[in-house]
């Protein structure tokens, strides 16, 4: 039997969503993670402190029992954000970054930035006082290929963004593409990418070959084979600008099944085995800490966690429910299509 003890890991990229929901999935990240950093797309979305306030006093209240687990605040902007609010969330210690979402790129991004110019005095603050963005990094233009979303939200948004306020902190979330990983590689400082559990594990193909799956399907949308070779390379380079963000998304059976399915996959339950799996076929085990404990608080200017975890190889396969009931409904369980040996010790 093998094992690997790593510090506690922390997820840098989550949907916990609100009320039956919440409840029914929080236990799945604060089970296995210390940290998370809270996605704020929930309707109405968390646009202000005291919105985020609220939202974190529900998770709290939320968490199972016993479990220890800190929740890291995130706003979502707006054309209308106020800068003195987003200060005033910093200088608190509640917010830790502001998530930008291009109006119409994904799950209730609506009432996100449709000019970013729009934006650029709340950003311009936010790079004053060292409070990073975290972006949706894909266009939402009709013209542009689903596909080519996110390389040419690169070239045509977040290049010049940069190169106008060079002193802005940028994470660009599940990166999905070898150029977004490139992209990331060539930058001297201030950016950092979050790389998904599932963008390492699957392709387009299984969302589309042999009938659709609605199980698979993302937003940024997985591409193909040669994007998700890249992505495992970088996360397990070792580079410290690679870290987790599961981007772990439940939606209701029923949303995902029918003829206009939401995107989002739910992999908080099984991430630390779907990530031990991923980094042995890489012959990366040794890395697996730097990308899912250690990174990612590095980034966020964080200390790392204390305790740790440890994964244990069990020669039996390790299950995983195919779904959890929450009190919203069924939540389908992502499944790798292997499987997993790498168990989290309790
Ligand atoms: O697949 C996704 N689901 N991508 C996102 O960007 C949003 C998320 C959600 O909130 O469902
Ligand atoms: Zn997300």
């Amino acid at each position: 039997m093998q094992k690997l003890t790593i510090r506690r890991p922390d997820d840098w990229h989550l949907h916990l969503r609100d009320g039956a929901m919440l409840e029914g999935v929080i236990g799945d990240t604060s089970r296995h993670f210390a940290r998370a950093i809270i996605m704020p797309n929930l309707v109405p979305p968390v646009v202000t402190t005291a919105d985020a306030t609220a939202y974190r006093d529900r998770i709290l209240k939320a968490l199972p029992t016993g479990d220890r687990f800190q929740p890291l605040m995130t706003l979502y902007l707006t054309e209308h954000t106020s800068l003195d609010d987003v200060e005033e969330g910093k200088k608190s210690g509640l917010i830790t970054a502001v998530k930008l979402y291009p109006a119409g790129a994904t799950t209730n991004s609506h009432g996100g930035v449709r000019d970013l110019n729009k934006a650029m005095p709340v950003l311009e603050r936010m790079a004053k006082i060292g409070l990073p963005l975290c972006v949706h990094g894909e266009v939402t233009t009709p013209e542009v290929d689903i596909f080519d979303r996110e390389a040419v939200f690169i070239e045509t948004a977040l290049d010049p963004l940069r190169q106008r306020l060079p002193e802005l902190k940028v994470t660009m979330e599940h990166v999905t593409t070898s150029d977004g990983v490139n992209y990331i590689k060539s930058a001297k400082a201030n950016l950092a990418g979050s790389i998904t559990t599932h963008h390492l594990i699957i392709n387009r193909n299984a969302i589309l070959v042999g009938g659709i799956r609605p199980h698979y399907y993302c937003l940024p949308v997985a591409k193909r084979e040669s994007h998700r070779l890249a992505l495992r390379a970088a996360a397990t380079s070792g580079d410290t600008r690679f870290f987790l963000g599961t981007d772990s998304a439940p939606h209701v059976d029923p949303l995902k099944e029918c003829a206009c399915g939401c995107a989002g996959i739910y992999t908080s339950i099984n991430t630390m085995s779907c990530l031990a799996h991923v980094f042995e076929q890489e012959g990366a085990l040794d890395k697996l800490e730097a990308f899912a404990s250690l990174n990612g608080p590095a980034w966020y200017g964080l200390p790392v966690n204390d305790d740790r975890i440890t994964l244990v190889r069990r020669h039996d396969a390790v299950t995983f429910p195919a779904k959890i009931e929450t009190g919203a409904g069924p939540v389908t369980v992502f499944d790798p299509m292997f499987p997993l040996h790498w168990d989290v010790e309790s």
